[in-house]
C-alpha cells in the first residue's frame, strides 16, 4: 500500500500544476506545528525564485485549487508562504480500513529485493559472551528482521572469532594439565576420542587462567617476567602449529569449537537472536593464500620491511589511513587478512548486494582499511556495498564501561539473570499473575527491557545501562510498550467475553482529536519502517512505537470503550485498538522481542 505522504503529495502536485507551478515543489511533510495543522508543504517558498513572486501569493494560488478536495478538510496559505493541511476524517478512516485489511499493515515490499549479509554477534570461541557482544547481537538481529520485513533476502552470519591466540593459550594450558592426552602426542596416529576432554565451565576457567599466565604484575621479579614470556611464546607456537594443521591440535580445536558453540547457541536463543550461518574466521583460511597471491600478481601488495602491505590512503583523507597489512614479516595472517578472505568467500558463495558489519565503533579504522583494500584489489565490485555500522559502548551508571558490582567484566548470562529477577519482583509485586506464569512473563518483559533499552538509542552513541530505568513500566521503555499491548489485549478479550467479535468490527470516523491523532500516527507505519531500514536505525522504530503508545494511552484515558452503548461506535474503537495492537506487535517483532498475554 502506498504511503499516506505519497498519496497526499499526489494531490498537492495536481494542485501545483493546475495553478501553473511545477509539481516538483509540491512535496508534503508531516507538520512541525501539530497545533496548527497535520501536514504542510513549503514548496511555495522554494518556488519563489523561479516564479519571482511572493511565496504567500503562490501558496494562495495553490490552496485555491484545493478548496473542494476529497482529501483535505482545510488547506490554508499562511505567512510567509506555508501551506498548512488538515486531512478529512473520512479520508483517514478509509486509509485505516485498508491498512487493517492488509496482512502487511501497509508496509510495502521492496520492488528490487537485495541480498544483504549481516556480520554480527562476533563472539570469540572459548571466551564467555560478555556485554560488549550484546549490542552487536541486538542491533544486528533487529536490522536483519527489518530487512526481511521489507522483503529483502538477509543472511545473518555470526562470524566467530575461532582462529586466534586464545586457541593456542587453551592448548598450552591443557598440555600442562593433561599431558597424557593423545592430542599432544605427535606420534599418535589413531582416532582421537569423540568426547571433549573438558566441559564448558572448565573451558571458561582455562582461558582466563592461561591468559593470566602471560601477564605479570608491575613489580614482578625477573623470573616471573621470563616465565610469562616463555608461556606466551609457547601459546604463539601452539597457535601457529594449529593454523599449520597439526593433527592433534586440530582435533582439540574442534572440541573447543563444539563445546563453545553449543553454549553460545543457548545464550543467543535466550536473547532470541538467530544466525543463518555459524561461520568463523577459520572458514576463511583456505581463501588467504590464493587471495594474497593474486594481490601480489596484480601489483597491489608489496613488501615493506618484510611485511606484505597494500596502500589504501586517499587524497581526501582528513586523518591518516595506514596501509593494510596483509602478512606479518613472519608470514602470519592478521585480523584484516581474515576479514578480506571472508569477503572473498562471501562473494563466491552469495554474491551479496551489501555486506553490513555491526561491530564496536572502535574498530572503524580496521574496516575503513579492509573495505578500501577489498575494493582496490577487486575482491568486491562496484555493485556490492560494504557498510560499517559502528556502535557505541554500553556504560554503567558511573559512565564507564559496564562492569559487575565487583568491578569485573559482566557476563551476559548474569546480566540477563539480574534483569529477569528484577522484572519478576516487579511483576509479582504489582499483579496477581500465578507464579509459574510470572517467571516466563518476567523473561519476556526482561528481554524487552534489555533490547529496547539498547535499540532506543542511536546505535553509534554510548549509552548508560540503567536497570531501574529500563525495567520501569513508565517512560520510554520496553516494559511500557508491552504494558500498552497487554492493556489492549485485555480490552479485546473482555469485548469478546461480552459477545463482541473484533474481526468483524468496522471503523468509522474519529470521534475526538485524540482518536484522529492516533489514526494519523498509525498511518505512518510503512513510512517509518522503510526509513528506519534505509538509515539502519532501529531507534526510529522505537521512537515511533513510544509515541504510538502515548497516543493510544491518551485516547484510552478519555474514552470509555467497554461501557459504550452505541454498538457501532464501540465496534469502531475495537477495530482501532486491534489495529494499534497489530502495529505494536509487528514493530516489536522486528525489534526482536514479543509481548505476553498478561503482565
Ligand atoms: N570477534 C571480534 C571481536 O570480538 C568481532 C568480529 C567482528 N566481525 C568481523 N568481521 N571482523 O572483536
Amino acid at each position: 500500500m502506498k504511503k499516506i505522504l505519497d498519496l497526499i503529495t499526489e494531490v498537492t502536485e495536481e494542485a501545483f500544476e493546475k495553478a501553473g507551478y511545477d509539481a516538483k515543489y509540491a512535496r508534503v511533510t508531516v507538520s512541525n506545528r501539530p497545533d496548527l495543522c497535520e501536514y504542510q508543504c513549503n514548496g511555495a517558498m522554494a518556488a519563489k525564485k523561479e516564479y519571482k513572486k511572493a511565496p504567500i501569493q503562490i501558496a494562495q494560488d495553490i490552496v485555491a485549487q484545493m478548496q473542494d478536495s476529497a482529501v483535505f478538510e482545510k488547506a490554508e496559505a499562511v505567512m510567509p508562504g506555508f501551506i498548512n493541511l488538515t486531512l478529512k476524517k473520512e479520508y483517514v478512516t478509509e486509509y485505516m480500513k485498508q491498512m487493517a485489511a492488509d496482512a502487511d499493515l501497509a508496509v510495502e515490499k521492496a520492488e528490487d529485493p537485495q541480498t544483504i549479509m549481516i556480520d554480527y554477534g562476533g563472539p570469540n570461541v572459548a571466551k564467555p559472551l560478555h556485554v560488549g557482544h550484546l549490542r552487536s547481537a541486538i542491533i544486528g538481529e533487529s536490522i536483519k528482521r527489518m530487512g526481511r520485513r521489507l522483503g529483502h533476502k538477509v543472511i545473518g552470519d555470526v562470524h566467530l572469532g575461532d582462529w586466534g591466540l586464545q586457541m593456542g593459550l587453551i592448548i598450552t594450558e591443557l598440555a600442562l594439565r593433561k599431558p597424557e592426552l593423545p592430542y599432544f602426542d605427535e606420534s599418535f596416529t589413531g582416532e582421537y576420542p569423540e568426547e571433549a576432554p573438558f566441559t564448558i565451565s572448565e573451558l571458561e576457567e582455562i582461558y582466563p587462567t592461561a591468559s593470566g599466565k602471560t601477564k605479570c604484575a608491575k613489580d614482578a621479579s625477573e623470573e616471573e617476567i621470563a616465565a610469562a614470556a616463555a608461556y606466551k611464546e609457547q601459546a604463539l607456537k601452539a597457535t601457529a602449529d594449529l593454523q599449520n594443521g597439526r593433527r592433534g591440535y586440530r582435533a582439540l580445536w574442534q572440541h573447543i569449537i563444539n563445546v563453545s558453540v553449543s553454549d553460545l547457541k543457548k545464550n543467543y536463543r535466550r536473547l532470541d537472536v538467530d544466525f543463518d550461518l555459524w561461520n568463523g574466521e577459520s572458514d576463511a583460511q583456505p581463501y588467504i593464500a590464493p587471495m594474497v597471491q593474486k594481490m601480489k600478481e596484480d601489483g597491489y601488495a608489496y613488501e615493506d620491511q618484510g611485511a606484505l602491505i597494500v596502500d589504501v590512503k586517499e587524497e581526501k583523507d582528513q586523518k591518516e589511513v595506514p596501509p593494510c597489512m596483509i602478512l606479518k614479516s613472519d608470514g602470519a595472517a592478521l585480523y584484516t587478512t581474515t576479514d578480506l578472505a571472508t569477503i572473498v568467500e562471501r562473494m563466491q558463495d552469495y554474491h551479496p548486494d551489501e555486506i553490513l558489519y555491526v561491530v564496536d565503533k572502535r574498530q572503524e579504522m580496521h574496516f575503513i582499511q579492509t573495505f578500501r583494500c577489498a575494493r582496490k584489489t577487486g575482491i568486491v565490485d562496484e555493485n556490492t556495498k560494504l557498510t560499517f555500522l559502528g556502535f557505541g559502548t554500553m556504560n554503567g551508571k558511573d559512565g564507564k564501561p559496564f562492569k559487575t558490582r565487583e568491578g569485573g567484566v559482566m557476563r551476559l548470562e548474569n546480566l540477563i539473570k539480574d534483569i529477569n529477577e528484577e522484572m519478576f519482583r516487579k511483576i509479582v509485586e504489582n499483579r496477581s499473575v500465578k507464579d509459574k506464569e510470572a517467571e516466563h512473563t518476567a523473561e519476556m518483559v526482561g528481554l524487552s527491557a534489555i533490547k529496547y533499552g539498547d535499540l532506543s538509542n542511536q546505535a553509534s552513541k554510548d549509552y548508560i545501562f540503567d536497570v531501574d530505568r529500563f525495567t520501569s513500566f513508565e517512560g520510554n521503555t520496553g516494559p511500557y510498550i508491552l504494558y500498552t499491548i497487554v492493556r489492549i489485549k485485555s480490552i479485546l478479550s473482555r469485548y469478546a467475553e461480552q459477545g463482541g467479535n473484533a474481526a468483524e468490527a468496522e471503523m468509522i470516523d474519529a470521534a475526538s482529536d485524540a482518536e484522529k491523532k492516533l489514526m494519523l500516527h498509525l498511518s505512518r507505519y510503512n513510512e517509518i519502517m522503510a526509513g528506519a531500514f534505509v538509515e539502519k536505525a532501529p531507534h526510529k522504530i522505537c521512537a515511533y512505537i513510544y509515541e504510538l503508545s502515548n497516543n493510544f494511552n491518551s485516547f484510552y484515558h478519555e474514552t470509555r470503550i467497554l461501557a459504550e452503548e452505541n454498538k457501532e461506535q464501540q465496534a469502531s474503537w475495537i477495530a482501532l485498538l486491534d489495529l494499534t495492537r497489530r502495529v505494536l506487535e509487528d514493530a516489536i517483532a522486528v525489534l526482536g522481542f514479543a509481548a505476553p498475554e498478561r503482565m
